[in-house]
């Protein structure tokens, strides 16, 4: 199996994540291309069989990075005749996302926009998209949004247990793939 995980991290809760899956497939026996969306626009995402992206939400939205790998995926698609009406899957291909956030105001509610948004772009290029992870991360450097907000103390995370229940959904979902 060709696995691809491509992500973005400021502050490296998202790292701790695509880290985390990364490690999970290399013990399951699958050595993923890894590498953060700046680098990642000359792969060609149909040539793998699965593919994980991730980034924090700012806003409610993936990053500046991570929106500008997206616009410039789908004018290549668009040029390519690779977006269909109708969006037809491509037998094989599958897409995970993973969003962290810290959620300071509406907690989880201010994450699923951007796990929805880079859904479609996967749906959009026909990927079935099999999951959308959401795991908290400490807003760093902002004590009171990383304290005082819906989600109480989300210091420290991600944390061990967040990563943990990470690493049982990558295992979870590969060894589903394979069988
Ligand atoms: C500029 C900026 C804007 C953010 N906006 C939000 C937000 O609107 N909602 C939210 O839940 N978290 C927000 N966060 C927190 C991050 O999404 C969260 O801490 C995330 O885990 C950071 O990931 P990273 O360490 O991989 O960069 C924001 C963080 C930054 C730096």
């Amino acid at each position: 199996m060709h696995v691809l995980i491509i992500y973005w991290s400021a502050t490296g809760n998202t790292k701790k994540v695509a880290d985390t899956i990364r490690d999970t497939l290399v013990k399951d026996g699958i050595t993923p291309v890894f590498k953060i969306v700046s680098d990642a626009a000359a792969e060609d995402l149909h040539s793998y069989d699965l593919v994980f992206i991730g980034a924090p939400t700012y806003q409610w939205q993936p990053p500046e990075p991570v929106l500008k790998y997206i616009n410039d995926r789908m004018d290549y698609y668009r040029k390519t005749n690779g977006i269909k009406v109708g969006a037809p899957k491509v037998p094989g291909k599958t897409a995970v996302i993973f969003i962290t956030y810290s959620g300071p105001h509406t907690g989880i509610k201010e994450a699923t926009p951007a796990g929805d948004y880079l859904e479609q772009f996967f749906e959009h290029i026909g990927f079935d998209v099999a999951a959308k992870w959401y795991t908290v991360g400490e807003f760093h450097n902002r004590l009171e949004m990383s304290t005082k907000g819906p989600l109480g103390d989300t210091r420290g995370r991600p944390n061990q247990q967040d990563l943990q229940e990470i690493a049982s959904k990558a295992s979870a979902l590969i060894k589903k793939l394979i069988a």
